[in-house]
């Protein structure tokens, strides 16, 4: 099957939100992939003091922990999706994380300036794994322009053992079945390279990282710095 209309296009009602659907919707295992995300981060060095950007956020699965973790002011969320941000801010205020100052953006095209800031860290969970190729350049490139100079950004993808991977692929961990061209996608480690190169940055492959469903972890930073510690 080829094809792909962005799922993540859909606004869910208040009824919805109200029946928890958006813990659904972004993917379920709440609890655990949001402690996930964070316990990474902050074993890659993610301190409370850095500015760390959300991209693609959705209901701030991980950012509940993140807001927790980071100072005020400090966590930055953006997500296309309107009634995601929206049952976001009601998980924000049922964990009493109202008054630490989170910064929810919504639009489509991963443009950052808005925030009118620079990043220490930022992440992208289980977000190229739902948009194609041409997307993910977009979403890098946007990353770029907002990365420290010694910013470090993380993100997560289906990976296919070689470049043009037509075949579907079923992820034993997880049993999640991924895709060439359509939602959810797979790419090589090379193909990642291509993009990140597109955009402006060099790229890591970490890998296995404990994820339920075999996402494996990257690192992007500028292309033209060294591997070193992040300092805000
Ligand atoms: C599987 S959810 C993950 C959400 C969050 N990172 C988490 O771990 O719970 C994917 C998210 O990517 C967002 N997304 C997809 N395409 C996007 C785009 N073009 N711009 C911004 N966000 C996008 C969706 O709206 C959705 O919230």
């Amino acid at each position: 099957m080829v094809g792909y209309v962005n799922p993540y296009l859909r606004e869910l009602t208040p009824d919805e939100i109200a029946a928890g659907h958006h813990r659904d919707a972004v993917g379920g295992m709440w609890h655990e992939i949001g402690r996930l995300q964070r316990d990474f981060l902050v074993a890659s060095g993610l301190r409370p003091e850095h500015r760390f950007v959300d991209v693609g956020c959705g209901a701030l699965r991980g950012g509940i922990h993140f807001v927790a973790y980071l100072a005020p002011g400090n966590y930055h969320g953006l997500d296309l999706n309107q009634s995601l941000i929206d049952a976001g801010r009601l998980e924000l205020k049922s964990a009493g994380l109202a008054h630490r100052r989170a910064k929810l953006l919504v639009n489509a095209d991963f443009d950052l300036s808005p925030f009118g800031t620079t990043f220490d860290y930022g992440l992208a969970l289980s977000v190229f794994t739902h948009i194609p190729f041409n997307s993910i350049v977009r979403c890098l490139s946007r990353v770029r322009a907002v990365l420290a100079p010694r910013g470090r950004f993380f993100a997560t993808f289906f990976q296919s053992p070689r470049s043009a991977y037509l075949e579907p692929l079923v992820h034993e961990r997880g049993g999640i079945r991924s895709h060439y061209d359509t939602d959810p996608f797979h790419l090589s480690f090379e193909e990642i390279g291509i993009a990140g190169q597109l955009a402006g940055l060099a790229v890591e492959l970490i890998g296995d990282w404990n994820h339920p469903r075999d996402q494996h972890m990257l690192e992007f930073r500028h292309a033209s710095v060294s591997p070193g510690p992040c300092h805000p």
